[in-house]
Order: structure tokens, then C-alpha cells, then sequence
């Protein structure tokens, strides 16, 4: 497995993050934080002191062109310049919006990224990808480019929302499906709450690092990584507009069923592995009331990573491999929508 070369694993973050900052000389150094990772991440980092700290509200509703300009304008203000080194300490949203900041910021200056939640960790902090919402579409605006450094530990964990590890974890679900059998079986295996963070984070960075090291810009294969996130992401935008929430993971576990669904209807997966997998699922991730087909149709078409008008999907063709540019009929997806009622 290839792990990114800008990944530092550790179990003191402070040390390691002065280490990085030591050696990279910068003239200014911001740190960018929400309310929460203020509260409860920054602590851990008892020696680490900045010349700047931006505060932004939690979030992805504000992971916006606004919070930018409050960004670059904080930045321009204390006077930073191309040799600053702009430190997110926080999620996704943080991750993703301090990266593109960084990134822009007089055409880019150097940016050190700490996750703190476990999406962030195995997922949002591999593969370069950063950007900000906008007009309604996620992750619309952005580049890629890759941090100076990413600092992972599992130390952040402990205060972090169950909820909210339980959704990064379908991201994790998802490394083993697409492309490690053995790893979908010893996470079958354990329960929840004696997890080796530590190597599972691990783990998932390898196989994410492997598969962004051969696609870097997802030409082709990086697109396996999309396995459960076309009707997973139909069902995120859906629950937008509803008063009740629901998380990315939550949506991609959902995805994940009714994508193995269309799997295993294209011949491609065994009943039962398919039966596997929706079983596992379903005992972590409760049921959740998924948008009617037409309402479906209606969101997927303004997908960005359909091309024209046909829905490409990413399948599994057995527990730990996965195809992609996958052509699925309506007839299909509405199979699935229809047993994935009926697993209730
Ligand atoms: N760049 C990529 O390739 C990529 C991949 C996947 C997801 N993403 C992006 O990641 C974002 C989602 O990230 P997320 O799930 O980390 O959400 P998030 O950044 O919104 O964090 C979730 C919540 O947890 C709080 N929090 C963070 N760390 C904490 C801690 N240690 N203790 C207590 N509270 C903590 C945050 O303040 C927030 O309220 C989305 O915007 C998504 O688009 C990007
Ligand atoms: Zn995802």
C-alpha cells in the first residue's frame, strides 16, 4: 500500500507539528479552527503557538465563498505573505476550505493539514482534492493540490460526536468493499467500540494513497472510490432540504446497499455477499426514509460526475473489488430502491 509521502503518523501531533513548522521556516503562521475543534483539538496541541488564529463556525453550510473572504481577508490584514504556512486544525469542511484558502492565497502558500475527525483522517486529506460549496453544488470551486503536510492521529477521537464517527467509518466500510476482502472481515469482526483507530486509519490512508497514486486526477480508476456515492450523494442533496439531517456517511452507507443492490442484479456480486454486506450495514447504520425514484432521477442528473446524460456507477464485482463507468438502467436503481425498503 503507498502511503502519500506528505502523511506523518503520530502519537504526539504537538511535537510533530513543530518539527514541520521548525524546518519549513515560515516568516507568519496562521491556524485555522471551528468553535469545536477551538475547544476540544487545540488543547492537544499545548506547545504549538501561532501568530494568527482564524476562527470559523462549524459546519458545511458555511463552507462557502464568504468564509473565504473572511479567510484571505484575516490573512491580508496581519500582513501574511508567500513565505506564511497556513495549519487547519479540524474536519473535512476545515480541511477542504483552509486547503483552498492556502492555496489561493497570493497563488498558493504552503499548508499543514491535522484531521480531527475520522472522515477527515481516511478520506478528506488524501488525493488533493479541496474546495468550497457553491450555488447549492458540493464541492464545486476547488483545485488540486497536495499539503505540505497531513499529521494523523487518532488522539482527536475521543471527543468527537459518536455520530459523527460512525459516519466517517462507512468511508472505511467502503476501503475494504472496493478493494481489501480482508480488511471488510477483521472490520466485521470487532465492534465498535474497541476499534484500533490508530490502524485503521492507517490502513484506509494506504488503500485510498494507492488508488489516488495511480489516478491522481480521476481519469479512470480513482473513480472506484465513488462506489455508494452516486445514489449516496443523490440522498445527501435530498436530505438538504429536509429538517432531518443526515451525514455524509449516513447517505454513502445507504448508497453503499443499494449500489451492492445494483451489483448484484448486474451479475456482478454474489447473493451472498450482497446479503453480507447489507447485513453488516444495517447493523450499524439505521434505516433511513431514501427520496422516491423520479425524486432520484431528478437529483442525480445534476451529479458532476455524470458526463452527459448517462449515470455511470462505480460497482463491486465481489467483496474487495469494484469496477467503474458502469452503465445501470432506471429499471435497476428502482430495484433497489425497492428491497432497500423492504430490509426494514
Ligand atoms: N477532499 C476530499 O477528498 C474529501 C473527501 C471526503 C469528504 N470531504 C469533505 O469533508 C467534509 C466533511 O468532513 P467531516 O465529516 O470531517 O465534517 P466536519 O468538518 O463538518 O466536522 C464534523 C463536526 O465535528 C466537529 N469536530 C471536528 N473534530 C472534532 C473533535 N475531534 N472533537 C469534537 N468535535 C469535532 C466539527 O466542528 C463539526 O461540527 C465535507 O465537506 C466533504 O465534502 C472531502
Ligand atoms: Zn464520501
Amino acid at each position: 500500500l503507498k502511503v502519500p509521502n506528505y502523511i506523518h503518523f503520530t502519537d504526539d501531533p504537538t511535537t510533530t507539528l513543530i518539527e514541520i513548522i521548525e524546518s519549513a521556516k515560515p516568516d507568519k503562521l496562521a491556524l485555522l479552527v471551528d468553535e469545536n475543534t477551538r475547544l476540544w483539538c487545540l488543547p492537544l496541541l499545548e506547545r504549538f503557538s501561532a501568530d494568527l488564529i482564524i476562527e470559523i463556525e462549524s459546519g458545511e453550510k458555511n463552507k462557502n465563498l464568504n468564509t473565504c473572504q473572511n479567510i484571505w481577508q484575516e490573512l491580508t490584514t496581519a500582513g501574511f505573505s508567500r513565505k506564511s504556512i497556513m495549519v487547519n486544525l479540524g474536519g473535512g469542511v476545515i480541511g477542504d476550505m483552509g486547503g483552498f484558502c492556502a492555496s489561493t492565497f497570493k497563488r498558493g502558500i504552503r499548508f499543514v493539514n491535522i484531521p480531527t475527525t475520522l472522515l477527515a483522517a481516511v478520506d478528506a486529506n488524501i488525493g488533493g482534492k479541496l474546495g468550497i460549496d457553491f450555488m447549492g453544488f458540493k464541492n464545486h470551486i476547488g483545485v488540486f493540490n497536495n499539503p505540505m503536510a497531513v499529521i494523523v492521529t487518532d488522539k482527536f477521537l475521543d471527543t468527537l460526536p459518536k455520530r459523527e464517527l460512525r459516519s466517517g467509518y462507512a468511508e472505511v466500510i467502503k476501503h475494504g468493499l472496493i478493494a481489501d476482502e480482508k480488511y471488510f472481515e477483521k472490520l466485521r469482526d470487532s465492534t465498535f467500540p474497541e476499534m484500533d483507530w490508530q490502524e485503521i486509519i492507517r490502513h484506509s490512508i494506504g488503500i485510498k494513497g494507492s488508488v489516488v497514486a495511480e489516478d491522481p486526477l480521476e481519469k479512470g480508476r480513482r473513480k472506484i472510490l465513488n462506489f455508494g456515492h452516486t445514489l449516496g450523494h443523490a440522498i445527501e442533496t435530498y436530505y438538504l432540504n429536509n429538517e432531518k439531517s443526515l451525514l455524509h456517511g449516513e447517505a454513502i452507507a445507504c448508497g453503499m446497499i443499494l449500489e451492492a443492490h445494483i451489483s448484484y442484479q448486474q451479475k456482478l456480486l454474489s447473493k451472498q455477499s450482497l446479503e453480507m454486506i447489507c447485513d453488516y450495514l444495517s447493523s450499524i447504520y439505521e434505516p433511513v426514509v431514501i427520496p422516491t425514484i423520479s425524486e432520484i432521477n431528478e437529483l442525480m442528473i445534476h451529479d458532476k460526475k455524470n458526463v452527459g446524460m448517462t449515470i455511470n456507477f462505480s460497482l463491486i464485482n465481489a467483496i474487495g473489488s469494484c469496477l467503474f463507468d458502469q452503465q445501470v438502467s432506471d429499471k435497476m436503481i428502482t430495484e433497489a430502491v425497492y428491497c432497500y425498503g423492504n430490509l426494514k
